[in-house]
């Protein structure tokens, strides 16, 4: 029996390959970089299965031109934005995620983003390398203390609820907005209360973005909530750049109506506003979140478990459209 078809979109640990390469004929992308469009749309042609990388745009037009074979599409990723999954379950194709597995490696990137921001690492650490250190100085770059502090989290969630665990051991304030409160046994534990978007924004000096990029949160914080923001406060990213207005950032962090921000995505990646680069009140990442040996060699393993169990017609574990269970 031929062994059913899988392209990668670029190279991911070897430990999700081999599990690839034991079932399927597998096609690994050796482009450099983000694979080119036309390449994508080439490569896709008559295979079975495909395993993508959020930087991939899995439209209709890939979608269909992969052609009738394509049962399953695996998203190295937790976010799934880059997948037309409505075009997907109309023609009956699984599409899978990564969820869990990097919610505490990124929750820890977004905690040290909040402790950079606050206590202007990247800021001392040019001044040093500048030979501008001049001795302690009483009033060199004092920054925000972390400690009993308020920390906003939009989103509450895996990787929400991962940030107000690390915010018990700094002795945060934790307050957090999302579609609908937690049981109160979770607020408990976490020692989060839950409040309205803006008194979220009112009343946090830091606020940390852990929601999906969807229809709904697309520039979720624009010129009008930045005005609702303490000025002395401080904006964390480490979901979707789409989810913040770039532009009204910019102006925010420019005019002082925030004090600074930090930043591991973007809206238009992997461009840049100029102006943001050009800040001092600005921690730029290259959205890495999830970069850490160990998850993304588990995010590896789960997204080829997960484009297996599919060929093989089972369930995946984490099916984002089980409503595409129905059709086949
Ligand atoms: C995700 O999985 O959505 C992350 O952004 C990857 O780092």
């Amino acid at each position: 029996m031929t062994k059913p078809r899988i392209f990668v979109t670029r190279r991911i640990p070897q430990e999700g390959l081999e599990i690839l390469k034991r079932c399927c004929q597998v096609e690994v992308s050796d482009y450099d970089g983000v694979i080119p469009r036309s390449l994508l749309l080439e490569k896709v042609k008559d295979t079975d299965g495909l395993l993508v990388l959020l930087t991939d745009m899995i439209d209709k037009k890939v979608i269909v031109a992969a052609g009738k074979k394509l049962r399953v599409i695996s998203n190295y990723a937790v976010g799934y934005n880059n997948i037309d999954v409505v075009e997907a379950t109309k023609r009956g194709i699984m599409v899978t995620n990564t969820p869990g597995v990097l919610t505490e490696t990124t929750a820890d990137l977004a905690w040290a983003l909040l402790m950079c921001i606050g206590r202007r690492i990247v800021e001392g650490d040019k001044l040093v390398r500048a030979g501008k250190f001049r001795g302690w100085e009483p009033m060199l770059l004092l920054g925000t203390d972390i400690h009993e502090s308020t920390l906003g989290l939009i989103g509450f969630g895996r990787i929400g609820q991962a940030m107000a665990r690390r915010a018990k051991g700094f002795n945060l304030k934790v307050i957090y907005y999302d579609r609908e409160p937690v049981p109160p046994i979770i607020e408990k534990e976490l020692g989060a209360s839950y409040v309205s978007f803006d008194e979220l924004l009112r009343k946090s000096d830091f606020i940390s973005v852990h929601v999906p990029l969807t229809e709904e949160t697309f520039h979720l914080i624009g010129q009008e909530e930045f005005s609702m923001m303490k000025k002395e406060s401080y904006l964390i990213n480490t979901a979707r750049g789409p989810i913040i207005d770039e532009k009204a950032l910019v102006k925010a962090l420019k005019g002082g109506v925030i004090r600074g921000a930090a930043l591991d995505v973007f809206e238009n990646e992997p461009a840049i506003e100029q102006e943001l680069m050009n800040l001092n009140n600005v921690v730029i990442v290259p959205h890495i979140g999830s970069a850490s040996y160990r998850t993304r060699t588990k995010m590896a393993i789960m997204a080829a478990k997960n484009l297996i169990s599919a060929l093989r017609g089972e369930r995946p574990e984490f099916l984002v459209n089980p409503e595409v269970l129905g059709k086949n």
